[in-house]
């Protein structure tokens, strides 16, 4: 079942110079890199990636954070690709989720700015691919 996700190094990951480290990570899983380009993301993008999320305390700031510098965003491809990013980017909050071995566990401390997104399920993956890569 080859699956596809939507895979964001965030500005705090691009400012500290680990896109070629998360690059590396998911190579040598085996995942294959679909699409790859540096953005700067708009509010209004912004708010449409994280909408779920929207009315949450941490919205705006969230919002904030991802449009403070470029982003690396990337379509990931292979065998059940949502969960293996999921698995290489560990939990959300980078010390109390995240284990050692895992991109937030290895470099991460705060939970706002834990380096990399990696999409959740196969609908939202659908619906962010075609939200920063339209014509994939
Ligand atoms: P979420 O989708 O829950 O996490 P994940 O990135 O692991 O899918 O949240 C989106 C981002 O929002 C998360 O990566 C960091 C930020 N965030 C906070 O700043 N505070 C919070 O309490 C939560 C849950 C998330
Ligand atoms: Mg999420």
């Amino acid at each position: 079942m080859t699956e596809r996700t939507l895979v964001l190094v965030k500005p705090d990951g691009v400012e500290r110079k680990l896109v070629g480290e998360v690059v590396v990570r998911i190579e040598r899983k085996g995942l294959d890199l679909v699409a790859l380009e540096m953005r700067t993301v708009d509010r209004e993008l912004a708010a449409q990636h994280y909408a779920e999320h929207d009315g949450k305390p941490f919205f705006s700031s969230l919002l904030e954070f991802i449009t403070s510098g470029p982003v690396v965003a990337a379509v990931v491809e292979g065998p059940r690709a949502i969960a293996a990013f999921r698995q290489l980017a560990g939990g959300t909050d980078p010390v109390e989720k995240a284990a050692p071995g895992s991109i937030r566990g290895d470099f991460g401390l705060e939970t706002q700015s834990n380096l990399v997104h990696g999409s959740d399920s196969p609908e939202s993956a659908a619906r962010e691919i075609k939200l920063w890569f339209p014509s994939l």
